[in-house]
């Protein structure tokens, strides 16, 4: 087991609550653990499209979490394996797993050690959603995607975009358009967030509040993969996300919200997919 430093070790905790807070919230957010058990598939739209016809394919879910997405891709005819270093994330994930009969491998590891703790090479590597922020530098994570993809594989993330995630959070009844106070570039330091309130359950008290974030600007990312080896086939920007981030934002569907329309067109959203050279 590796050794956490201060700020991984109180994001765990954080993730660690977030899991059981997560598995309840079916009213309010895209956590959909009952439609699961009913043997839906819950990845958005979005995704679903972006990604195309998994089956057959063997994929590496990174941050996956307490392992929804994972067994979604499961369940649409790919050979999972999900990877998160929240422990009660994954033993809820192989619960999940056992309970639905849709079986993945889920391994308990820091995404950075994952040569550590995975063996082999995938046809895919897939992230999603709030993953990146929590990691303060991106080099590690770019190597392994490199180092996992089987030659002409293919990477796929769809993330918060980091200019809409360095805007001013908007007060209750707040209708102006939010001012960017947080960083764009990453720098060493983290945002140090103190929140005892939840993005998918307004309901939620947590009690581990403190958590640490970074942000990575859209340079960093797309040049660390080419880097890596990795060329880009798209990088689209998209006007949703799958959380209700800013109050006055207006719900499209049951799984995307949108930005109002007296704000200027700014993207919410990102996603990428990759192939690696051969
Ligand atoms: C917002 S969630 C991602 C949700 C994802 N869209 C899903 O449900 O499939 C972020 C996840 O990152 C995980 N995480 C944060 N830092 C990590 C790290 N260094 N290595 C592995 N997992 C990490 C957390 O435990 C959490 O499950």
């Amino acid at each position: 087991m590796v050794n956490l430093n201060e700020q991984e070790h109180a994001n765990r905790l954080y993730w660690d609550e977030l899991v059981d807070v997560h598995q309840n919230a079916e009213a309010f957010s895209d956590y959909r653990v009952q439609k699961f058990l009913k043997g839906e598939c819950i990845l958005d739209p979005l995704v679903r499209a972006e990604i195309g016809d998994v089956a057959g394919l063997s994929i590496l879910h990174t941050q996956c979490h307490f392992g929804l997405d994972t067994l979604s891709l499961a369940r649409l005819g790919a050979t999972v394996t999900g990877l998160d270093f929240s422990p009660n994330g994954i033993a809820t994930a192989r619960r999940l797993s056992s309970e639905s009969g849709v079986p993945a491998t889920f391994v308990e590891g820091r995404v950075e050690d994952a040569r550590e703790l995975v063996s082999g090479q995938f046809d895919m590597i897939f992230t999603t959603w709030g993953a990146i922020g929590w990691l303060a530098d991106l080099e590690p994570w770019a190597a392994n995607i490199g180092r996992f993809l089987k030659p002409g594989g293919v990477f796929y993330m769809l993330e918060g975009h980091p200019l809409a995630l360095s805007l001013q959070d908007s007060e209750p009844g707040d209708h102006s358009i939010p001012p960017i106070i947080y960083d764009y570039f990453n720098r060493a330091e983290p945002f140090v967030m103190d929140t005892s309130s939840d993005y998918a359950d307004p309901n939620a008290k947590l009690k581990n509040t403190r958590t640490y974030e970074w942000a990575h600007g859209m340079g960093e990312i797309v040049t660390l993969l080419c880097k890596n080896n990795m060329v880009i086939e798209f990088l689209h920007e998209h006007p949703v996300l799958t959380w209700k981030a800013f109050d006055v934002m207006e719900q499209v569907d049951e799984y995307f919200y949108r930005a109002p329309d007296h704000w200027p067109t700014i993207p919410l959203s990102f996603s990428i997919r990759a192939q690696k050279a051969g």
